[in-house]
């Protein structure tokens, strides 16, 4: 049996008796905890004052393109013109801004980073499906992405189609088999089902439905909420749950805690993603700039005004670091990237 098909029969047995600190409750809980604000402690007033550590960006950044590369098939590899899209869209560039949310969580809680490498390009992959997806004629109808053109645009769109429905499978597998996780098959199972959770019906790909069907409406402020929760909140929210799923000890106010955070930094991405698809530019961004309006799109700008929306933005990054009162100094990567989120111009 080869390494990675006993991590795939260790992870079977770990469905029915969960092992390693980790017990089906938290399995189930994580699974099925439902996208949606978190009510948050007693709020520790700390403003923008928390210091923030070196946070080693560049280094999680690069250590992503490995990791990604490592689990991506060589375009070589049959069936090629498949290997070639996965790899245009999967290595493109862009942010990482969800790996590095990953590693920056592990990093605050202390776990070995080669235990979320898989969380990390595993969420990357899921997220490089849902762009290609996204970008499609019957969706967004994108050109451009990443400053390349899109995978439809490059390739064909059933190229384009299956190169993420690939993404999307090799994601689960990496989990199931990657060696960082080591003998923690329970552990395992918690980031499956996390992931899962968060790219399904109702996590990315039921925000990505309601999206669609928002365009051209005028839908209300809690509306607006849950699609951006869920179209872009969950794959960001299962990015810091994954990796405290990683870790051996973690305290109800401690995942509480965290949980807070993300949900708040979540919706914050895709408000301010909203803020540049009018503020930025095509340049800038790599993709359309314009596109929502053009579409149409129930957005926050477009409910709210700019003004408005930004100060929502604001406030839910504050929210957001408010959470992470209780992890004190340690959690100067995680303030780092939620910054990052809400000033990024691109
Ligand atoms: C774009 O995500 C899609 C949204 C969910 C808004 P990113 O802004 O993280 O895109 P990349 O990965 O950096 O290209
Ligand atoms: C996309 O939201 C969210 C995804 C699930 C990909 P957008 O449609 O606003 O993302 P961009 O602006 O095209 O990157
Ligand atoms: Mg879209
Ligand atoms: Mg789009
Ligand atoms: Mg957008």
């Amino acid at each position: 049996m080869s390494p990675a098909d006993a991590r795939r029969s260790n992870v079977a047995s770990a469905c029915d008796s969960a092992t390693n600190g980790f017990d089906a409750a938290d399995v189930k809980w994580l699974a099925n905890s439902p996208i949606a604000f978190p009510e948050p402690l007693d709020s520790v007033d700390n403003d923008d004052e928390l210091p923030m550590n070196e946070y080693q960006s560049k280094h999680y950044s690069q250590r992503i393109e490995d990791v990604l590369d490592a689990c991506l098939p060589a375009e070589d590899v049959e069936p090629t013109r498949l290997h070639e899209a996965m790899r245009y869209s999967a290595l493109a560039g862009g942010k990482r801004i969800r790996p590095r949310l990953v590693y920056a969580t592990a990093e605050v809680l202390g776990v070995e980073v080669d235990r979320v490498d898989a969380a990390a390009a595993a969420v990357e992959l899921i997220h490089a499906y849902s762009l290609i997806h996204d970008d499609l004629p019957a969706m967004d109808d994108d050109a451009l992405r990443r400053g390349k053109p899109t995978s439809h645009i490059e390739f064909d769109e059933a190229t384009a189609i299956l190169a993420g429905d690939a993404l999307q499978a090799l994601a689960f597998d990496v989990v199931v088999t990657h060696e960082g996780l080591g003998d923690r098959p329970a552990q395992r199972v918690a980031v499956l089902s996390t992931l899962a959770h968060a790219a399904g019906s109702q996590g990315m790909v039921g925000g990505q439905i309601l999206d669609m069907g928002g365009e051209g409406r005028r839908l209300s402020v809690a509306e607006l909420e849950q699609i951006h929760n869920l179209k872009t909140g969950a794959l960001l929210r299962a990015c810091v749950m994954m990796a405290a799923a990683s870790a051996d000890r973690l305290s109800d106010e401690q995942r509480h805690a965290l949980d807070v955070f993300a949900t708040r930094i979540g919706l914050a991405f895709q408000v301010h993603d909203d803020v540049l698809d009018i503020e930025s530019t095509t340049e800038k961004l790599g993709k359309t700039q314009g596109a929502d309006i053009a579409h149409d799109k129930a957005t926050y700008p477009a409910l709210l005004g700019l003004a408005e929306a930004k100060a929502l933005a604001d406030r839910l990054y504050h929210e957001a670091i408010d959470a992470l009162a209780i992890f004190g100094n340690a959690a100067a990567p995680l303030l780092t990237i939620a910054a990052e989120i809400v000033k990024r111009d691109h």
